[in-house]
Order: structure tokens, then C-alpha cells, then sequence
């Protein structure tokens, strides 16, 4: 990586502001679903602390759109913060003002606070210069560890380096390694599997791929418009419609290139969008008109995971069906596991992989699961992501 990180810069006794992403899931109980990102943070914070930096954490958690609205108050990460730092994380009750003011003035080296949520304040997602002089205010040095909001140009993400010595934390540093890794020195033979539920949402990174890959395999509910754009009915299947064309494009393209584009050969289709709904395997090219696709097929399964046996490099960003109900999850298990147990380099991109590879109960066996969804995509896209451009260069 060409950007400093904290290791460069002397963060003894200062006051550093680390911008974290700590936007988790949570239940109607306001109880954290999956700390992934709250954990994936700890390498930086502890450096931190260990150094005897005063840490002043931020992060943003919802869309409350520039107003205080408490459900999406930050207490609920302070509370499992100070849990798994084994150390109290104060929270400010806003984000810039007299609160945070304060609890910086009293803040001593090796202490940890946590400012409330920075979209509470309207000018956070404008990049509002006046914030960002007030979030450095705050401190005497800035780093970036929220890989998952790096391609937001926000005030807390960006707009802050302007105005203190920036660097990069631990997370990014290692989802940069990884995910550029993958992508720019992949061992061959170098396969993508992309899932999810639309071609339009992936088709930057589709179009990247597609130039550096052997081998793309489709699934998903995008692999629904692959196969209209093959002109067969997919019945009551998710498609989209006014994307046909962009499937056969990529289709042209990958054959033009020399790659193998694998699209799912059967599919199990359910009657309604319920967990429990009858189902059954059917050929791609029978989807009957009253069934729904939601996973891909048993030929499919054993086809890719054929396939996906030979590789050395796998990126995989998407689900490969309707993994949140059981009987639609068999496609995307079935191929984590064989990715599980395969030697090969693993990297697993964009939140709904990651969050079906933790279900499955697999994620240790994978070499990267990246914490970002829209910034991994952007990233393997090859577009440049603000929170990282802004950093100094090393
Ligand atoms: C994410 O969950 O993808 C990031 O935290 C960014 O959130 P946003 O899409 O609300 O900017």
C-alpha cells in the first residue's frame, strides 16, 4: 500500500481521531447481530492504547440523515467496544460539541472514548468544511480505519485530512493487501463468482474481472437475466428486464476475451417468497411461468464446485441464492464449503458473501473476508476511494 499507516507516524501522548466504520447490524432490541466490524478494528485501537495514544473514535451507524435520532445512537457499540477492549469506552452525546469537548479535555493517554454517531450532524455526508475543522479541532492526528465507508467522500471519511496529519489504520491496510493481492497478482487459474441479486449493481466489478479472470461463475438472482438474455422464460424469477442487452454484452465480452462464463445449468424454484414454500429442481431452461428461482440447482452445484476445485485465486462477491431461508442456502453452502476446503487464495468481497460464509460458520477458513460491501465492489471496480485518496502518500 502507498499510504502511511500508524506505524509511520508517533502517536504517543497525542490526541488521535480514528475514523472507524462501525455500522452493524442490529435486532428491533437494539442488540449488535454481527460484530465483525466492531472486531475487525481492535488491531488499531489496541496499537493505540498501547502506545499511549488518547483515542478519540468516530463512526457513523444508519441513516439518521443529519438529524439525533436515538435508535441510531453509537451507546450500543461503546457498550460492546468497552466489552471486548476490557476497558471503558465513554460515549459523547454528540459529535463535535460541548460533550465530545469534554470528554477530550479529560481524555489521558491509553483511554478510549467514542463520539456519537457523525451523521447526526447535517454537514457529515456534504463534506462540509466547518464540521471537518471541528472534528480536528479535536485532535492532532487523523487516521482512517473504516474500510466500508472509504468510498464515501464524507467529513469524517475525507474532509478531515485536510486539516490534520492523516494515515491509515490497520484495517484498511490489510483490505488493501488482500483485495489488490487478489486482483492484480491472482495465482492462475484465477476465478470470480459473482451472486446477488442484480447485474446492474455488479457490473463494474463484472466488467474489471472479466479482464483479468479464466473463469466467472454466475449465480444469484442475476443469473435470471443471463438466462432471458439466452431467450428461456424464468417464470415469476427476479429480472431485470431493461438489462438484457448488458447480459449478453457480457456474455459477447467474456467470450471475446477467452474467459469461461459458467451460468447455472438448473435452479430450485419455490412457489411463494416464503421460508417454508414447496420447492423443487428444475432445468434452466423449464422454469415453469407460476415458480420463483431462488437458489441454483443441484447440477449447478456439482458443476461449479468442479470447476472452482482447479483454482488458485477466487474472489467471490454475492450470495449464490436466497441464503437468509434455509432451503434456498444449499447452493451458497454447498459451494463455501468446497471453497473451505480448497488450497487456494480465498478473498470474499461485498456484505451478503460475508455474511453467508459467517452463517455457514466457515470464515476462518477463507484467507480475507473484506468488511466492505459497496467500497470492496468499488475497489475491485478499480475506482479510487476517497477516504483512501486522502491519506499521505509514504
Ligand atoms: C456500509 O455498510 O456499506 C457502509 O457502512 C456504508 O454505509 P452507507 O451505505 O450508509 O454509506
Amino acid at each position: 500500500m502507498n499510504k502511511k499507516t500508524v506505524r509511520d507516524i508517533d502517536v504517543t501522548g497525542k490526541k488521535v481521531l480514528v475514523r472507524c466504520d462501525f455500522n452493524v447490524p442490529y435486532n428491533e432490541d437494539r442488540v449488535i447481530t454481527d460484530n465483525r466490524r466492531i472486531v475487525a478494528a481492535l488491531p488499531t485501537i489496541k496499537y493505540l492504547i498501547d502506545n499511549h495514544a488518547k483515542v478519540i473514535l468516530c463512526s457513523h451507524l444508519g441513516r439518521p440523515k443529519g438529524e439525533v435520532k436515538p435508535e441510531f445512537s453509537l451507546d450500543i457499540v461503546a457498550k460492546e467496544l468497552s466489552k471486548l477492549l476490557g476497558q471503558e469506552v465513554k460515549l459523547a452525546t454528540d459529535v463535535v460539541g460541548e460533550s465530545a469537548k469534554s470528554l477530550v479535555a479529560n481524555l489521558n493517554e491509553g483511554e478510549v472514548i467514542l463520539l456519537e454517531n457523525v451523521r447526526f450532524e447535517p454537514g457529515e455526508e456534504k463534506n462540509d468544511p466547518e464540521l471537518s475543522k471541528k472534528f480536528a479541532e479535536l485532535a492532532d492526528v487523523y487516521v482512517n480505519d473504516a474500510f466500508g465507508t472509504a468510498h464515501r467522500a464524507h467529513s469524517s471519511t475525507t474532509g478531515v485530512a485536510d486539516y490534520l496529519p492523516a494515515v491509515s489504520g490497520f484495517l484498511i491496510e490489510k483490505e488493501l493487501t488482500f483485495l489488490g493481492n487478489a486482483i492484480q497478482n491472482p495465482e492462475k487459474p484465477f476465478m470470480a463468482i459473482i451472486g446477488g441479486k442484480k447485474v446492474s449493481d455488479k457490473i463494474g466489478p463484472i466488467e474489471a474481472l472479466i479482464e483479468k479472470v479464466d473463469v466467472l461463475l454466475i449465480g444469484g438472482a442475476m443469473a435470471y437475466t443471463f438466462i432471458k438474455a439466452m431467450g428461456y422464460n424464468v417464470g415469476k424469477s427476479f429480472c431485470e428486464e431493461d438489462k438484457l442487452d448488458l447480459a449478453k454484452t457480457i456474455m459477447e465480452k467474456a467470450k471475446n476475451k477467452g474467459v469461461k462464463l459458467l451460468l447455472p445449468v438448473d435452479t430450485k424454484v419455490g412457489k411463494e417468497f416464503d421460508p417454508n414454500t414447496e420447492s423443487k429442481n428444475v432445468k434452466y431452461t423449464e422454469i415453469p411461468d407460476d415458480w420463483e428461482g431462488f437458489d441454483i440447482g443441484e447440477e449447478t452445484i456439482k458443476l461449479y464446485s468442479d470447476e472452482l476445485r482447479k483454482a488458485k485465486t477466487v474472489i467471490w462477491m454475492g450470495p449464490l441464492g436466497l441464503f437468509e431461508f434455509d432451503q434456498f442456502a444449499v447452493g451458497t453452502n454447498s459451494i463455501a464449503k468446497v471453497l473451505a476446503d480448497l488450497d487456494a487464495i480465498k478473498v470474499v468481497g461485498g456484505g451478503d458473501s460475508a455474511a453467508a460464509i459467517e452463517k455457514a460458520g466457515l470464515a476462518d477458513k477463507f484467507t480475507h473476508i473484506s468488511t466492505g460491501g459497496s467500497a470492496s465492489l468499488e475497489f475491485v471496480e478499480g475506482k479510487k476511494l476517497p477516504g483512501i485518496e486522502a491519506l499521505q502518500d509514504n
